[in-house]
């Protein structure tokens, strides 16, 4: 079959990179889908095991630290489009391990804005047509607000953990070689995503897998710190409008207008989980366990979406509660990959899948 379009997602066996290539690979037959991750802790290809023999879809194994092997997969393939989203991705572990965030966050997206800017021969004395750089970045570049306002567009960069200042590095980086070379790219920047496929190092799915195991659900500080969440499907939805209708150089916040603090959505949770797992209400919240504070932890986070709203006519499918409890269901269905992603047999999989 011929493709219309070639389109590299990086960090496409990642929780959010799972739902968008799934999405591309389904919504759009005639784009050839090429998925490059390097299957970190955090990468998982059972995540895309339904779509996997797609015609369509391709995975490639690889670093994009690696300068040589970025040029010469751009080379051999002539990349259209890049919707990027490899990335360390974990606040906690930024602060113990900072320059692995360097490494892949600012070092790993430059190396593929060299390549597309090579590939598309960006100049600043021309405009590239049909093609386009998508960069996936994170609300928290922003900072932390106090009790009122929201983050919009034009918000003043204010990255307070490693993890964030590696994402506002490499978001500077993709504006300055739009603005230098002209490079077609446009940047979105999210709330906190929930749903299938998310790693359970990460608050939701951490909880969700210890009420299953009876096992303390570790709250920071006094649980008052707040996170705007988004369902992940509805993540991906905004990437695919983003990604076909945006200007060159436009930036768009995407959020949930769904302000919760940590401690009511873990309240939330184990009430959800109490029904679902037949245990008298009121049992899960005991195992809720106060301890010591993330270093730096910002306080409340909140994106106005408006200009998402209005220009794309984006806006969630789902309320909270509803997707919570998807997300709940969907975690207790899969219990082997709940036990796969926390137990290293994940390599096993990767080795028989692809006979490495
Ligand atoms: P994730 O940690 O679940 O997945 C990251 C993926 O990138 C993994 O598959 C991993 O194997 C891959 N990867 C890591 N280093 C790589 C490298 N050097 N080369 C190739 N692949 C590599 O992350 P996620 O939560 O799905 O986040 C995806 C993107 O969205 C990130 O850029 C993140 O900053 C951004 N984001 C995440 C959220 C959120 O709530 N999770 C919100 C806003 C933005
Ligand atoms: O805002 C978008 C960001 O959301 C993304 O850019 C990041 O990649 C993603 O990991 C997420 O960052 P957070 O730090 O907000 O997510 P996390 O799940 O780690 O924490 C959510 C909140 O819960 C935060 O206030 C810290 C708190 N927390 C977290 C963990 C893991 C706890 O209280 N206990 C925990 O054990």
């Amino acid at each position: 079959m011929e493709f219309t379009k070639k389109i590299l997602i990086t960090g496409g066996a990642g929780f959010i990179g799972s739902h968008v290539v799934r999405l591309f690979v389904t919504q759009y037959p005639n784009y050839h889908i090429f998925n490059l991750d390097k299957l970190t802790y955090a990468g998982n290809l059972e995540n895309l095991s339904d779509i996997d023999q797609s015609p369509n879809y391709t995975f490639v194994k690889g670093d994009i630290a690696d300068t040589a092997f970025i040029n010469e997969l751009f080379t051999t393939h002539q990349f259209d489009g890049v919707i990027h989203l490899a990335a360390e991705s974990h606040v906690d572990r930024s602060i113990s391990n900072p320059m692995e965030f360097v490494i892949t966050n600012v070092i790993g997206t430059v190396n593929l804005l060299n390549a597309a800017r090579a590939t598309w021969g960006c100049s600043k004395d021309s405009k590239v047509e049909g093609k386009r750089f998508y960069h996936v970045s994170t609300d928290e570049v922003y900072g932390a607000l106090g009790e009122e306002g929201m983050f919009t567009e034009t918000t003043a960069y204010d990255p307070h953990s490693p993890y964030s200042a590696s994402k506002a590095s490499s978001d500077h980086f993709v504006r300055a070689y739009h603005d230098t070379y002209n490079l077609p790219a446009v940047i979105s920047n999210c709330s906190n995503n929930y749903g299938p496929n998310h790693f359970p190092e990460k608050l939701i799915p951490l909880c969700i897998n210890n009420i299953k195991n009876n096992k303390p659900l570790p709250i920071y500080g006094k649980g008052e710190n707040v996170r705007d969440w988004l369902y992940v499907v509805d993540h991906a939805r905004a990437i695919d409008v983003i990604y076909h209708q945006a200007n060159d150089g436009s930036t768009y916040n995407i959020g949930g207008h769904n302000e919760w603090t940590n401690i009511d959505v873990i309240r939330l949770l184990c009430k959800i989980m109490d029904g679902k797992l037949g245990r008298t209400p009121g049992t899960n919240e005991q195992l809720i366990t106060f301890v010591k504070d993330r270093a730096g932890h910002d306080l409340r986070y909140a994106i106005d979406s408006t200009k998402l709203q209005n220009d794309l006519g984006w806006k969630p499918s789902l309320q909270f509660e509803e997707g919570l409890e998807k997300t709940v269901d969907w975690y207790l269905a899969n219990n082997q990959w709940l036990e796969s992603v926390t137990s290293g047999n994940y390599q096993q999989y990767y080795n028989q899948q692809y006979n490495r």
